[in-house]
C-alpha cells in the first residue's frame, strides 16, 4: 500500500497534535501539513496551502461548539480538492452532524476520540476502494425477493439467503427497498444510514461512500438498510438504476428485499435481477396474488426470470407442486419448511436462522444459495451496465 499524504484541519491545537501522531502511527500515511483555522472561502490562503500539499486525504476535526463552520469547510474542500478524500472526525451524539458531514462530501465519519486503528481501517478502505474502481469487468448478480402477499416471508428469505451466500462466497450486499425496512431488525443492526441516503448522495456516490452508508453484519454481510419512515417523495427509478449499477460493480452478489413494495422501482430492480424469487404460501389467495404480481412484474419484460418460492411449506393432501405452479403461472424454484417457532424467535431476537446452525430451515437456505450459484464457476457472468460509455 503506497503511503498516503494527509492534511489535518483542526482548530484545537492539542487535537491537531494528537491526530498528527495517530496518522503517522498507522505507518501507511503521513501528515504533510496541518491547519488551525477552518477556511470557508476559496480565496482563503489556507485553501491554497492545502492544495499545494496535494493530499490524498484531508482530516477535518468537527468541534462540538462550531460544527457549522467545520461542515462548511468540508463542503469547500470537497469542491476545491475533488481528488482528495475527506474524512470527518467528530462525536457520535448528533446524528444530523454525521449526515451533514457525509452530505457535504466526507467519505468517512470517524468517532472522536480517534485511535490509530480507526484511522488505519479508514485508510485501508480508501485504498481498497480505489483498487476496486480500477479493476474493470466483473459485475455481481442481483437476486430480488418479493412477496406475493404481505407477510409471506420475503424478509426472512432475503436475510437468510444473503447470509448463506456470504458464508459460501463472501462479498455480498443485502439491499432493503421495502416500504418500511425490517431487514435490520431481523439482524439486530442499528443502521445510521439507509438506501435513502445513498440515493440522496448519488451525484457523488463512489464505492467508498457507498460502503460508508452500509452497515456490516457479523459475518461480513453488508446491509444497505431500508427506510424507517414511509417516504413522501419517492426517488425516480433512474436513481435506483444508478445505485444498482454501483452495487453490482462492488459486490459479487446483491440480494434485494422488496417485500411487498409493488411499484416502478421494484419492477426496475426485478429487471436488473438474475432471478426474482416470488414468495408465496401454498394457499389459494396467496397463489392468486402470485399470479397477479408476476403479471405486473412481467409487463416490462423479464417474466422468465420470476420463480416461485413456497414458504411455510408442508404437504397438503390433494395439493401438488404442479397445482401451485399452474395457479401462480410461475415455475417452482424452492420450498422453505414451515417452522414458526424457530423463525419467529429468530426475528424477535435478531439472530437470523443462518446463525443458528443445524436447523432444518438453515439447511434449506444453504441449499437455495447453492442452487442460485451452481453455474457461477463455469458460466461467465452476464455483464450488464446501464452506463457503458461505448
Ligand atoms: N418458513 C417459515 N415458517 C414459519 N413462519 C415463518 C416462516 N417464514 C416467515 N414466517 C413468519 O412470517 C412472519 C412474516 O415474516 P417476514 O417479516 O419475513 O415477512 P415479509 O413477507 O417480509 O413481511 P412484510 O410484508 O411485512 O414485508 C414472521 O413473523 C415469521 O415468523
Ligand atoms: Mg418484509
Amino acid at each position: 500500500m503506497p503511503e498516503l499524504s494527509v492534511v489535518i484541519v483542526a482548530a484545537d491545537g492539542e487535537q491537531r497534535a494528537v491526530l498528527q501522531v495517530l496518522v503517522d502511527g498507522t505507518s501507511v500515511a503521513r501528515a504533510v501539513h496541518t491547519a488551525g483555522t477552518f477556511p470557508v472561502a476559496g480565496t482563503d490562503p489556507v485553501v491554497r496551502r492545502i492544495q499545494s500539499a496535494n493530499p490524498d486525504v484531508i482530516l477535518v476535526d468537527i468541534p462540538v461548539d462550531n460544527a457549522v463552520t467545520a461542515l462548511r469547510t468540508i463542503e469547500l474542500l470537497h469542491q476545491e480538492l475533488p481528488d482528495s478524500a475527506l474524512f470527518a472526525i467528530g462525536g457520535m451524539s448528533q446524528p444530523h452532524v454525521i449526515v451533514n458531514a457525509m452530505r457535504s462530501g466526507a467519505r468517512e465519519y470517524i468517532e472522536r476520540p480517534t485511535t490509530t486503528t480507526d484511522l488505519l481501517e479508514a485508510f485501508v478502505r480508501l485504498t481498497a476502494a480505489q483498487r476496486r474502481i480500477h479493476r474493470e469487468g466483473a459485475r455481481g448478480k442481483v437476486f430480488t425477493v418479493v412477496n406475493a402477499k404481505g407477510g409471506s416471508g420475503a424478509t426472512t428469505i432475503a436475510v437468510n439467503l444473503a447470509l448463506a451466500l456470504q458464508s459460501a462466497h463472501g462479498n455480498v450486499a443485502l439491499v432493503d427497498i421495502a416500504p418500511l425496512g425490517h431487514a435490520s431488525l431481523h439482524m439486530n443492526l442499528k443502521p445510521l444510514f439507509s438506501v435513502t441516503d445513498a440515493i440522496r448522495n448519488l451525484h457523488r456516490l463512489d464505492s467508498s461512500l457507498l460502503e460508508s452508508f452500509m452497515t456490516r453484519h457479523g459475518g461480513g454481510l453488508q446491509l444497505l438498510a431500508g427506510t424507517s419512515i414511509p417516504l413522501a417523495v419517492e426517488p425516480s427509478t433512474a436513481e435506483f438504476a444508478r445505485l444498482f449499477d454501483m452495487l453490482v460493480s462492488h459486490f459479487r452478489y446483491v440480494v434485494v428485499d422488496a417485500s411487498s413494495r409493488m411499484d416502478g422501482t421494484t419492477r426496475l430492480v426485478c429487471n436488473l435481477s438474475e432471478m426474482v424469487l416470488l414468495v408465496a404460501h401454498a394457499d389459494v389467495a396467496s397463489l392468486w396474488s402470485a399470479a397477479r404480481v408476476q403479471q405486473y412484474l412481467g409487463e416490462t419484460g423479464g417474466r422468465e426470470r420470476v420463480r416461485l418460492v413456497l414458504n411455510r411449506f408442508r404437504k397438503i393432501p390433494g395439493f401438488s407442486e404442479s397445482d401451485a405452479e399452474a395457479a401462480a403461472g410461475v415455475k417452482l424454484l424452492w420450498k422453505v419448511p414451515n417452522q414458526y417457532f424457530a423463525v419467529a424467535t429468530a426475528i424477535d431476537r435478531g439472530i437470523p436462522l443462518m446463525h443458528q446452525n443445524h436447523t432444518e430451515i438453515a439447511r434449506s437456505f444453504i441449499g437455495l444459495a447453492a442452487l442460485l450459484t451452481e453455474n457461477d464457476d463455469e458460466v461467465k457472468r452476464t455483464a450488464w451496465s446501464l452506463f457503458k460509455t461505448v
